[in-house]
């Protein structure tokens, strides 16, 4: 039986990066995957030419430039630049909350006019906010709390705003200029070639078991590797000993269409409370696409339960609690190695997570 220097559990990109950097110092990789594909949550399909992003719509933005040299040295990114709309029973707003947002709500054209407007609707709250809606009011005013805070957030966590803590939301950026450009970051893109051969390159040279739980052969495929790296459920992995960590969950509808551009736009958020999904999806604008028909996705929040894809982790003190007692047995392994965003229980974008797994493979594995 072959025997490797890693096996890699779950073919994502955290266990991406460290195949590249390890095959690059001739060591030897066997990525386990549960799902029939490599690329974890990034993992896109082709539908009539589009790529569909199936786990959940990626955009690739990066204030690092270790990261952006790496993934640019990978793949060439296109221009895309992420200007989500959101729509409240047919009315159309510019996210992030910018100018053109306010000038469209108030049909006014200068900053100061917008603050003055903003100023008078922040309500005073006495003392400290106790509840979601009271902080975001206290934040925005009513307006922008009412058209394009409240359903949304309400539909998300599946409960009133009066009924969620002010915590959740510590700040709202506000901007008093003409920008649609959601994300912060200098750099930002989507693979041209989309992620899918991303991810290619990245595991290029290693041997792949597709449809293949880790958890359901353990014992054999553990005593092939010299160390594993685990991007798994970090509770699943000790069999739940602790009790289950809690997730978000999402449900999506994909949907092909016999038009050529259904929304205009990549990225509609529905900000009303009766429409019942967030977030509707038009993939070919990530890529300028010019296909006959399109794909869109509608997003569900979902309850997580046993059997669903855990996709956000639910940071609390109960949960966090409760992650410190699975690393705490993790850090008494010693060929078992724990990374990723589940793994490590921790919500990280994709250039975090890339940042996280070339320190890892630095630090942890010598490479
Ligand atoms: P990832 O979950 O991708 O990979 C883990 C792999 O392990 C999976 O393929 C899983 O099947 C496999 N696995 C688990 N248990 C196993 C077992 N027992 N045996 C075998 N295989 C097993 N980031 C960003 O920068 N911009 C964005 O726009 C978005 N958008 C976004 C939307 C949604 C809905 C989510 C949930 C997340 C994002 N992200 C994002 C974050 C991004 O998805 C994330 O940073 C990376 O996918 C994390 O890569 P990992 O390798 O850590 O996990």
């Amino acid at each position: 039986m072959k025997h490797y220097d890693y096996i890699l559990v779950g073919g994502g990109l955290f266990n991406g990066v460290v195949a590249r950097e390890a095959g690059k110092q001739g060591k030897t990789c066997l990525v386990v995957e549960k799902r029939d594909a490599l690329g974890g949550n990034i993992m896109c399909r082709d539908v009539e030419g589009i790529l569909v992003h199936e786990y959940g719509a990626h955009i690739f933005h990066t204030g690092n430039e270790e990261v952006w040299q790496y993934v640019t040295s990978l793949a060439e990114f296109n221009h895309y630049i992420n200007c989500p709309v959101a729509n409240y029973h047919g009315e159309t707003y510019n996210l992030p909350f910018n100018m053109n947002t306010f000038s469209k709500m108030w049909g006014i054209t200068f900053p100061a006019e917008a603050k003055e407007i903003i100023e008078s609707q922040k309500q005073k709250v006495e003392g400290e906010p106790s509840n979601l809606e009271e902080q975001a009011v206290s934040l925005v005013g009513t307006d922008i709390y009412e058209k394009l805070i409240k359903g949304y957030t309400e539909k998300q966590w599946g409960r009133d705003c009066k009924d969620l803590p002010a915590s959740i939301i510590k700040r709202i950026p506000v901007r008093y200029i003409y920008d649609n450009n959601y994300f912060n970051d200098p750099h930002q893109g989507i693979p041209k070639e989309g992620y899918n051969k991303l991810i290619e390159r990245l595991y290029d040279g290693c041997d792949v078991m597709l449809s293949t739980d880790y958890l359901e052969k353990r014992e054999e495929l553990e005593a092939m590797g010299d160390k594993v790296i685990y991007t798994g459920t970090i509770d699943s992995y000790y069999g739940y000993c602790f009790g289950k960590l809690a997730y978000r969950s999402l449900r999506f509808e994909h949907e092909l269409l016999e038009e050529e551009n259904h929304q205009g736009v990549a990225v509609m958020n529905y900000t009303d409370r009766e429409t019942p999904y967030t977030r509707k999806i038009e993939h070919k604008h990530f890529a300028f696409g010019k296909q006959e028909k399109t794909v869109v996705t509608k997003e569900y929040p979902a309850e997580w339960e046993d059997g669903m894809e855990p996709y956000y982790p639910v940071n609390d003190e109960k949960n966090n609690r409760l992650f410190e007692k699975y690393r705490e047995l993790s850090r008494k392994e010693e060929k078992v190695l724990f990374g990723g965003r589940l793994g490590e229980y921790k919500y990280y974008d994709m250039d975090k997570v890339i940042e996280s797994a070339l320190r890892f493979t630095k630090d942890t594995l010598n490479l």
